[in-house]
Order: structure tokens, then C-alpha cells, then sequence
């Protein structure tokens, strides 16, 4: 007998349903006296184990910093990043440069510089800058994944790679993408040991999940299968089969593998920002949905993504209100030595 079956009473839904033709099924929304508890499943151990495999990634010093359409062609953009600046602009093709975010001449921060064919001025005395750099300019490691950009800085404990390890997409031309970023007071870590409890979904989340059950046969440290009910309402859900996987120590990827919107993925990425003035650690979320789906009605939904997307953001940014309440939790009970796990 499985964990699965043994654990839980209620009845699971079966697989096959996942693969129906219509995806929206009337699996009505237990009460929770009705739901099975899950912190026997939920093993301290078991996601701390997780988190260090996570951990032992080589992050390759790739940072994500925001969404593609935040850097323009006509100014610059800065971010603080690992507690460093960081300015942003785009060259003559269309290419992300990173950099330093002071001007080497007095120091001017370079945020909302005007940036002509490639070439950033420095608003204090118009110093030129460009993705070439000079004896007291160097410019970072950048990259445009098409939907999220990413800084390469020398961080310690990390050896230095070309490129992010970019998770497996959808094909982004037939998908519809959404980006949303949210601050919290914790750590990276914090962020993506929430995600490696997928057991949390269901009473945490019940507004958005139910009949979730990890699939232990399927899973290990390296991977986590999670068979969830999306819920539309307190009647109707979407049954579906996941994977969340780490390509790297700051990101958790969650990939749909069967049922409604198979080869869509959500990418979660944890950037620690630096301290705040309270002196505690702000990390930002940054979450990319890309939804993909083969039903010919999803390409009338992509032609309609500007009114999609809203919603696409709405539901990740409600998620993430609760997740970081948890991930905040967690590194405030962490800081006090009083973590169980
Ligand atoms: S501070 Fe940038 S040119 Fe003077
Ligand atoms: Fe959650």
C-alpha cells in the first residue's frame, strides 16, 4: 500500500480524469473537518533535506531582476542586488547591459539616465557609458531569457557560468507569460522551503488548491510529484499533475506534466536584495507563469493575454500575500533559534 492511500481518507481523483476533455471538473471543496491533515506528510526533515540538495546547486551568480519589458531601449533602470547597485540598459540590438550602479565620475546613481543608440549619459556631467566598458567601469554579466532578466555578479561560494540555468519552457510565441515581483523580510531560503512544502497548498491556499497529494513513489530530493485540483470555485476545479524541481539555489520551478495546461510552468525566483534599514534581509520574489496549452480555445485566450495576464497576476500575487507570511515565519522563527527543522 502506497503513503498516498494509506494517509488519505478521502477519495483521490482519479489520474485519468486529469486527461478528460474538458478540464473543468465538479469536484466540490471539502470543509476542513473533511480534509486529511497533512503534517504527518509534511516531515521537517524530509524539506530541510530538500532545501540542502536545492541549496548545493552552483547559482552561477545569476540573479534575476525583474520582468523584460521593465528595461526600455530610451533609459536606464537600476535595482539593488545581493546589497549591491545595479543599473540596466539596453544596447543598439536590443541587448541587456549590466553594470555598477554608480557613475565612476562622482558617484550619481545611473537610474533613469537617457540612453542614446546603446550609450548611457550619466544625468550629473553626461559621462558616456557603454556596454564595452572602461578602465573604471566593468560591466556585469547580463541576460534576457525573453521573459526575465538576469544580472551575473561575482558571488562568493558560486563559480561563474555564461548563462542562467534556464529551466524547460513552453514555446513562448503560442504561451501566454506573466511576471509579478514581491518583497519580503527573509532570505532566499526562506522563500524556496516554502515551495518545497507543497503540502501546505490545500489548508494554506484553499481559495487556489485542493486534493493535493505528493506522489512519494515519484519523488525524491531532486523532485516533487503533486497530483492538485486547481480551484475555480467551491464547486469546480481543474485537475492536474505537477513537478517542482530546483534548476538553481535561488529558484523552484513548477512544471505542469498532465491534464489542463501540460508544459506550462511556473518559475519562482528568490533575489536577496540586501538589508533594509531595519537592518533585517529583504528578498524579492519574482514569479513567472508561462501558460501553455495544445486546446485550440488557449490560442483565443493568447490572442486576449493583455485581459488575461491580469488575472494570471492577481491569483499569483494573492498566493504570495500567504506564502511570504509563511517564508517570513520561517526566517523570523529561524532567527530566534526556534525553527523545528
Ligand atoms: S557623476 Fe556621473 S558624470 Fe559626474
Ligand atoms: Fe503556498
Amino acid at each position: 500500500m502506497s503513503l498516498r492511500t494509506r494517509i488519505s481518507p478521502l477519495p483521490q481523483i482519479p489520474r485519468a480524469r486529469a486527461r478528460s476533455r474538458i478540464p473543468i471538473e465538479r469536484i466540490p471543496q471539502p470543509r476542513e473537518n473533511r480534509m486529511a491533515a497533512t503534517w504527518r506528510l509534511a516531515k521537517p526533515a524530509r524539506i530541510a533535506a530538500a532545501l540542502r540538495t536545492a541549496q548545493s546547486r552552483n547559482g552561477g551568480g545569476w540573479f534575476v531582476a525583474g520582468a523584460s519589458g521593465d528595461v526600455g531601449q530610451k533609459e536606464s533602470v537600476t535595482r539593488t542586488i545581493a546589497g549591491r547597485e545595479v543599473v540596466f540598459w539596453r544596447n543598439t540590438t536590443g541587448g541587456l547591459v549590466a553594470g555598477p550602479g554608480a557613475c565612476p565620475h562622482l558617484g550619481a546613481l545611473l537610474d533613469k539616465c537617457p540612453v542614446i543608440d546603446g550609450t548611457l549619459y550619466c544625468r550629473w556631467h553626461g559621462l558616456a557609458l557603454t556596454q564595452n566598458g572602461d578602465p573604471t567601469w566593468s560591466p556585469y554579466r547580463a541576460y534576457d531569457d525573453g521573459v526575465l532578466l538576469w544580472v551575473g555578479l561575482p558571488t562568493e561560494g558560486e563559480e561563474a557560468t555564461d548563462r542562467p540555468a534556464l529551466p524547460a519552457r513552453p514555446p513562448l510565441p503560442e504561451s501566454v507569460s506573466a511576471v509579478i515581483t514581491k518583497p519580503g523580510i527573509c532570505e532566499p531560503e526562506d522563500v524556496i522551503a516554502n515551495r518545497l512544502d507543497p503540502w501546505h497548498g490545500s489548508w494554506f491556499h484553499p481559495y487556489a488548491f485542493s486534493h493535493l497529494v505528493v506522489d512519494d513513489d515519484a519523488s525524491d530530493d531532486q523532485v516533487l510529484v503533486v497530483d492538485v485540483t486547481f480551484r475555480l470555485s467551491r464547486t469546480w476545479g481543474v485537475p492536474v499533475r505537477a513537478e517542482f524541481t530546483c534548476p538553481d539555489r535561488r529558484t523552484i520551478v513548477m512544471h505542469i506534466t498532465e491534464g489542463e495546461g501540460a508544459g506550462s510552468v511556473v518559475e519562482t525566483h528568490a533575489t536577496p536584495l540586501g538589508l533594509g534599514a531595519d537592518s533585517l534581509p529583504r528578498t524579492m520574489v519574482t514569479e513567472a507563469t508561462i501558460a501553455y496549452s495544445e486546446r485550440p480555445g488557449f490560442q483565443v485566450a493568447r490572442w486576449l493575454s493583455p485581459l488575461v495576464r491580469p488575472g494570471i497576476r492577481q491569483t499569483a500575487r494573492k498566493l504570495w500575500v500567504d506564502d511570504l507570511a509563511y517564508a517570513e515565519r520561517r526566517y523570523e522563527l529561524r532567527q530566534r533559534g526556534e525553527f523545528p527543522g
